[in-house]
């Protein structure tokens, strides 16, 4: 099957038309300061492509920035041509890199100075060698700037365990000292993180809850922004496009919804990646959610059974969070011996061991789209059938997920058993195979490791950041 092999002549031949036109395209000064188009996804035609390239001209000649550099009142003009020399230099740094990339998609191989530990191929990526080589020129240059401002807990720190863990681990391995990816001067940055914690917002300013209005959380970003702003010139020279912030809570897209304008640009790494309430993919990231223990250790014992352990059909347990679960409880709740679904799981069974056992893992979205789900399925080896509407799933730039997962909208529900006794088992080895291999970029590393969920995550915002130019 020509579509399982990632060697495709097809893919690499319209991949390297797209960038070639977009790298064409950086170069017209005129063009420098908007957004581009520069995913690993692009399946064009040369039809299509010059869709691609329409689309990208429309967006440069909409306005990004409204650069004003004039009014940088804080700093000196002996400064200010300090800076311009310095962005000139991240701008340089950017367009090697996306050199580099082209190069490794056109010759199907990759330049680095270090020996790769790790070299991703197969079709689990829309193109291994772009992303590859996306991945070296990331380590080796991507640099970002933490702003200082602000005080703990609400700044600075975020939780460390359960559902909103990754909020923390993020700014806390961002705030270490230890990230080499901090940039020491934000002058030699290419982009800007907002040390919030939304989880931390809720938990300090809002329990025990008396009011679901998210005024207060709004103000507390937008203050925040504005702080930056005033005080220094990197928000207004991108309009925020080069600016970022992360967050697992269930109401962080909202803390950004009263003021559109200011945020039309700013990029949201969000677990409620939910693109009817207004996640962009091409602008925002979609994080995954990862449930810590308290008694989280990096290894876990892992009750991963080979395939043909695996004798549970698909496998759910959880609480009846949202309508998507609803709808799973009201056909398939105790109702059936291979599709094994539960509000309480039995006393006699082990949740980490049924996963383990299971050919397919279901993951229904609960009160919002994202679940951990996602994550414990591919830890335990049981291809992820994602029951959702509306999710933009994470690292999509990257990873093609219907070579390694299922997806069934809430509507198609009723026939979970028909669609996957449909799958043939030889296809279900392939995609299983291609969980265990994806694994290694939803493993949460501290200190990070090159691969792992930080780095995917921090390789979707350098994505972002080499689809834009900053003027000065
Ligand atoms: C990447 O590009 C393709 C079109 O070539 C588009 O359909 C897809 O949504 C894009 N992916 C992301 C994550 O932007
Ligand atoms: C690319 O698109 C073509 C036709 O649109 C399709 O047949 C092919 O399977 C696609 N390849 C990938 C890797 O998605
Ligand atoms: C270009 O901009 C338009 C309007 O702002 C938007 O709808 C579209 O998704 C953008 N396309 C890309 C490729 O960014
Ligand atoms: C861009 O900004 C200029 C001046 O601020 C304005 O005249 C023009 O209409 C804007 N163009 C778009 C596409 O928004
Ligand atoms: C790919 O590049 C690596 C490192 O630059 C080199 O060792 C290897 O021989 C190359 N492989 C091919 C097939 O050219
Ligand atoms: C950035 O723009 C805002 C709004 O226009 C302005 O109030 C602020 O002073 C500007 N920041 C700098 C550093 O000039
Ligand atoms: C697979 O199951 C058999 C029978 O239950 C068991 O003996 C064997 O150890 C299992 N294999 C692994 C790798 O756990
Ligand atoms: C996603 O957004 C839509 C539109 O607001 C909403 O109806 C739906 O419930 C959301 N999905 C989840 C799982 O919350």
């Amino acid at each position: 099957m020509a579509f399982l092999t990632f060697s495709s002549p097809f893919l690499f031949v319209q991949t390297f038309i797209v960038i070639l036109l977009i790298i064409c395209f950086w170069y017209y000064p005129e063009h420098q300061n908007h957004f581009t188009f520069f995913n690993f996804s692009s399946n064009t035609t040369a039809d299509t492509t010059t869709t691609t390239t329409t689309t990208t001209t429309a967006n440069t000649t909409s306005n990004l920035s409204h650069t004003n550099p004039q009014t940088h009142h804080h700093y000196s003009s002996a400064n200010q041509n300090k800076r311009k020399s310095r962005l000139d230099k991240v701008e340089e740094d950017l367009a090697r890199a996306r050199a580099s990339i082209l190069k490794a998609v056109r010759y199907r191989n990759y330049t680095s100075d270090k020996v790769e530990s790790f070299i991703p191929r197969g079709c689990a990526y829309r193109n291994a060698y772009a992303f590859h080589q996306s991945h070296i020129e990331m380590v080796k240059r991507f640099k970002i700037w933490a702003y200082k401002e602000g005080d703990r807990p609400l700044f600075h720190s975020g939780p460390m365990k359960h559902i909103y863990s990754i909020e923390g681990h993020f700014i806390d391995e961002m705030e270490s000292g230890k990230s080499p990816f901090m940039a020491h001067h934000p002058d030699e940055a290419h982009a800007f993180f907002l040390p919030v914690s939304v989880a931390n917002i809720v938990e300090y300013i809002y329990l025990p809850i008396t009011s679901y209005d998210r005024d207060r959380l709004v103000r507390v970003v937008t203050d925040y922004v504005k702080i930056v702003g005033d005080k220094y010139p990197y928000w207004n020279r991108s309009s925020g496009a080069d600016h970022f912030m992360l967050s697992c809570h269930d109401w962080a897209p909202e803390a950004t919804h009263d003021d559109p304008h200011l945020f039309k640009n700013f990029i949201r790494v969000l677990c409620n990646a939910n693109t009817s309430e207004g996640f962009k993919p091409l602008r925002d990231v979609s994080l995954p959610e990862l449930n810590l223990s308290p008694y989280w250790e990096l290894s876990k014992p892992s009750f991963a059974q080979p395939p043909d352990n695996r004798t549970v059909l698909a496998f759910f347990a959880g609480g009846a969070h949202g309508y998507i679960r609803q709808i799973l409880f009201d056909h398939w709740k105790e109702k059936d011996d291979e599709i094994q679904v539960y509000k309480d799981l039995p006393k006699d069974l082990n949740y980490d061991k049924m996963m383990g056992q299971s050919k397919f893992c279901l993951c229904p979205s609960g009160y919002e789209v994202a679940s951990p789900r996602v994550v414990e399925s591919i830890q335990a080896g049981c291809v992820p059938v994602i029951i959702s509407d509306h999710y933009a799933l994470p690292f999509s730039d990257v990873l093609d997920w219907s070579k390694f997962s299922l997806h069934i909208p809430s509507n198609r529900i009723p026939e979970i058993k028909k669609i996957l006794i449909s799958v043939p088992y030889s296809r279900y080895l392939k995609m299983q195979e291609r969980v265990t291999k994806v694994r290694r970029h939803f493993q949460l590393n501290r200190p990070a490791k090159p691969f792992d969920v930080f780095h995917m995550v921090l390789h979707s915002v350098w994505l972002r950041r080499l689809n834009i130019g900053i003027l000065h």
